[in-house]
């Protein structure tokens, strides 16, 4: 898949567009995304499950900027959603509500209405509690809910602890081992049509055997249940899939892993949703900033930058790595052992800890890569800080998506 983002004459480039010129007019800090990269990706699933009955609901957690849902549903992609609020963008960027799953430990009973006003394709289900309420509120409403259960395969996703999902003692799902009465239980619910099952074990796996281990406990679990009468038609996967942070790491291509799932699901009669949320818009995106100051306290050296945690949270949270790099690359600077921090006030504020990069000096652009997937989503306006501009590129031409914010904008809705 051809790179987003790369250096032509030394300069970083956007697609056909130079990342410091959208600097100039946008300003910094500033996520700018590639439409073609987020489209590539999402191809790459559609293509790859072929005639197989399939639907890509992207996880719009990741990235719930409205051109980025309008660009996916504009592409024919459905939407997996956790909140009121996913539902409301979706609809908002001409999202079709009879393509969203809604997922979820603690879905309101507004937001089960909501969704149910709308007609959305099912509800991905994660306690007896759940179940019995979505048939009360659909009964009430005089509709049929469509749902499957999200069973808790009990396998280990092997990354980060913060987004493993999978294991037995997390919150998520229902355990597999239970899940064969409840749906057995749930035939007595009237407003409710049990169709699928759904899983989804963790984030950012670097290797697909989690994934397709989950996978055989769950088909094993549909096989069951439909020798007991319970005619189980689709099976969603979740998402998870991993992508390259840094230059060594190594991802399952999309191609492979969907080829792997089809074959495991193949003859069964299933229709198969996945939730790609990472996959689709990580590496196309990346959070451009400019470099404040150079500093060095107690001979250690420090990038300040104008982005920080409250942007772009994933190192301080995770200790995610992202790349950093210098838009304009001129080799004969030479490289910095630094850390890169932002101006938060706090120790925690840090994009990286001792990184060796190339040697950038105030007033220099950086672009802070694979920070299209749980970015701006995931920013805040911690010491009253402005959230950044969103840009969208297409070939050689790009927009704001999201205006940066104001202070007014800060204090909207508050009362002194
Ligand atoms: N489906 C469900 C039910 C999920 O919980 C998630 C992610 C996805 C799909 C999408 O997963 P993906 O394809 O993006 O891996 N903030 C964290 C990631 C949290 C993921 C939460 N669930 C991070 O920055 O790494």
């Amino acid at each position: 898949m051809q790179q987003p983002f790369a250096y032509r004459d030394n300069r970083m480039h956007a697609e056909d567009v130079p990342l410091d010129s959208i600097a100039r007019r946008a300003g910094t800090p500033c996520f700018v995304y590639s439409s073609n990269a987020i489209l590539g990706r999402y191809h790459a699933y559609d293509r790859a499950f072929g005639d197989a009955p399939h639907r890509i609901c992207y996880a719009v957690k990741a990235n719930g900027n409205l051109a980025i849902l309008s660009l996916l549903a504009g592409a024919g992609a459905g939407f997996d959603i956790v909140s009121g609020g996913e539902l409301f963008r979706v609809l908002r960027a001409g999202g079709a509500a009879d393509k969203v799953v809604f997922a979820g430990v603690g879905k309101t009973a507004e937001e089960v209405e909501y969704a149910l006003e709308h007609g959305i394709h099912s509800f991905s289900c994660e306690s007896e509690a759940e179940l019995s309420l979505i048939d009360a509120l659909a009964s009430r409403l005089g509709t049929k809910a469509r749902v499957s259960l999200r069973v808790n395969p009990d396998v280990d996703a092997v990354t980060h602890p913060k987004i493993s999902t999978g294991l037995r003692e997390h919150k998520f799902g229902i355990d597999i081992q239970a899940a064969e009465e409840i749906y057995a239980r749930a035939r007595w619910h009237s407003h409710i049509q049990m169709e699928g099952v759904s899983c989804h074990i963790g984030s950012q796996l670097l290797r697909a055997g989690p994934l397709l281990a989950a996978l055989d406990r769950v088909l094993a679990l549909v096989d069951r249940l439909r020798e007991k009468g319970i005619p189980i038609q689709e099976l969603d996967l979740g998402g998870g899939l991993g992508i390259p942070y840094r230059p060594t790491d190594e991802a399952p291509s999309i191609e492979d892993y969907v080829a792997q799932v089809k074959n495991r699901v193949a003859g069964r009669n299933l229709t198969l949703l996945m939730e790609p949320g990472r996959s689709l818009v990580g590496e196309a995106g990346v959070l451009l900033s400019r470099v404040l100051y150079r500093k060095t306290n107690a001979g250690k050296e420090f990038v300040i930058l104008d982005a920080a945690m409250n942007d772009l949270i994933r190192p301080s949270l995770y200790e995610a790595h992202h790349e950093i790099l210098p838009v304009k690359r001129d080799p004969s600077r030479g490289t910095v052992k630094a850390d890169v921090v932002g101006p938060v006030c706090e120790t925690g504020d840090y994009l990286a800890r001792d990184r060796e990069l190339a040697n950038v000096l105030p007033g220099d652009l950086v672009a802070i890569s694979t920070a299209g997937a749980y970015g701006f989503v995931m920013s805040s306006n911690y010491n009253a800080r402005p959230r950044a501009a969103e840009v969208m590129v297409a070939g050689d031409g790009w927009r704001i998506v999201r205006q940066r914010e104001t202070f007014d904008d800060i204090i909207r809705g508050e009362m002194a």
